[in-house]
């Protein structure tokens, strides 16, 4: 896998042209409130599919008054380096996002990026996660499952389509039988593989998190479960459709799907008594971040995938000995990392193979 040696960005966000080169595995990038931390991790993620961490539009990176932004990086993967351009076009009056690899733009150039970098991350508004709605945990869960399917994406996409094709075709008075039918029958087929997917991630997470507990004596146990009305193990493809097909008249009133993974929710419980909305915002994001790193341990061990680690701002509401748990733990693990923090003495303890960075008056 691959690691970040550096990154140039010009007319992004905050940045009219800024360089740093980057440490093989621990980066620090401190300043104060609004100097650019978080702009700097999601211009790493740019490397990644999508528009960023923060899914923002490509309008709002580019530089305020400017009419594009150039994001350039150089990635070093089995001793080779390559350079990355991840660039803003205008065509239409509509933005779209442009990657490069070795100045070609290519499907060849995607499929490389795709197969070379994967990203897990934090960003603050995730401490809310366990108090937030459902769709956050589903989609929490579901960047998990991407960070090492890299198809997950194309079957989620599958799945919400059909669901709008159905839900129009519920609306129309008059419709085809064999046409729900058969995208009843897609819908099936897509949703017992979110269910599958999404379960095994559980599985493997509540495994993980099991050995980092011994290994960090973090003092809570915790246990994900998988909350659905619908879903029952062993559901099976016929049962799935019958329950569409009954389903179709309440479905047409209330104009959407009342059943399906796209309801579904994920708790946690916190040895084996309370749920985890009820510990404090410090514990809360201590968990959090200790899920990431269990699914990045499964990735290096179980699928080879060596993920590099955003992590931005994880030292707020922490308390001495969580923000130890946390940092110590970096050290286990043989990755590139990124971290942002107020403040330099933070991350005190951190010394060997680790670069600090001072962004607050560039
Ligand atoms: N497109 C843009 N052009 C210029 N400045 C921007 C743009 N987008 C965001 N900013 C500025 O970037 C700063 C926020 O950067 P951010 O990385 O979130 O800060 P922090 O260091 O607190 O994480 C704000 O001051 C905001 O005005
Ligand atoms: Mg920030």
């Amino acid at each position: 896998m691959a690691k970040i040696n550096k990154i140039t960005l010009n007319r992004y966000r905050n940045f009219k042209s800024y360089e740093i080169a980057f440490n093989e595995k621990n980066n620090i990038i401190y300043g104060s409130n609004g100097s650019g931390k978080t702009n700097i991790l999601e211009s790493i993620s740019l490397l990644g599919k999508g528009r960023g961490f923060r899914n923002s539009s490509i309008e709002d990176l580019i530089y305020k008054n400017e009419n594009e932004f150039l994001v350039e990086s150089e990635i070093e993967k089995d001793f080779d380096n390559h350079n990355i351009k991840i660039y803003s076009k205008l065509t239409n009056n509509k933005y779209k996002k442009i990657s490069s690899v070795n100045n070609e733009v290519s499907k060849e150039a995607s499929v490389f990026l795709e197969q070379t970098l994967s990203f897990l991350y934090f960003l603050p508004e995730m401490e809310r996660l366990f108090v937030s709605s459902p769709s956050y945990r589903r989609n929490f869960i579901d960047k998990l499952i991407f960070s090492e399917n890299k198809n997950y994406n194309k079957l989620m996409n599958k799945y919400k389509k059909n669901l709008t094709e159905r839900n129009k075709i519920l609306q129309l008075n008059n419709f085809d039988s064999n046409w729900i039918s058969a995208i009843e029958n897609e819908i099936a087929i897509s949703g017992l593989e979110i269910y599958r997917l999404r379960n095994e991630k559980i599985e493997i997470l509540n495994n993980e998190l099991l050995n980092l507990n011994k290994l960090t004596f973090y003092p809570f146990s915790v246990k994900f479960e998988h909350k659905d009305i619908f879903y029952k193990n062993n559901i099976d493809k016929s049962e799935y459709l019958k329950n569409l097909k009954n389903f179709r008249n309440i479905d047409s009133q209330y104009g959407g799907t009342k059943i399906g993974p796209h309801k579904s929710d994920f708790l946690a419980k916190i040895n084996s008594e309370i749920s985890a909305s009820k510990l404090s915002t410090g514990q809360q994001k201590t968990l959090v971040l200790i899920t990431i790193y269990a699914q990045c341990k499964h990735l290096i061990n179980q699928k080879n995938i060596k993920p590099i680690l955003l992590f931005d701002e994880i030292c707020s509401h922490l308390d001495e000995t969580n923000r130890k748990i946390l940092l110590e733990l970096s050290k286990g693990f043989d990755i590139q990392f990124f971290f942002t923090g107020t403040e330099k003495s933070l991350f005190s303890f951190m010394s060997t193979n680790t670069n600090f960075y001072n962004i607050s008056n560039i």
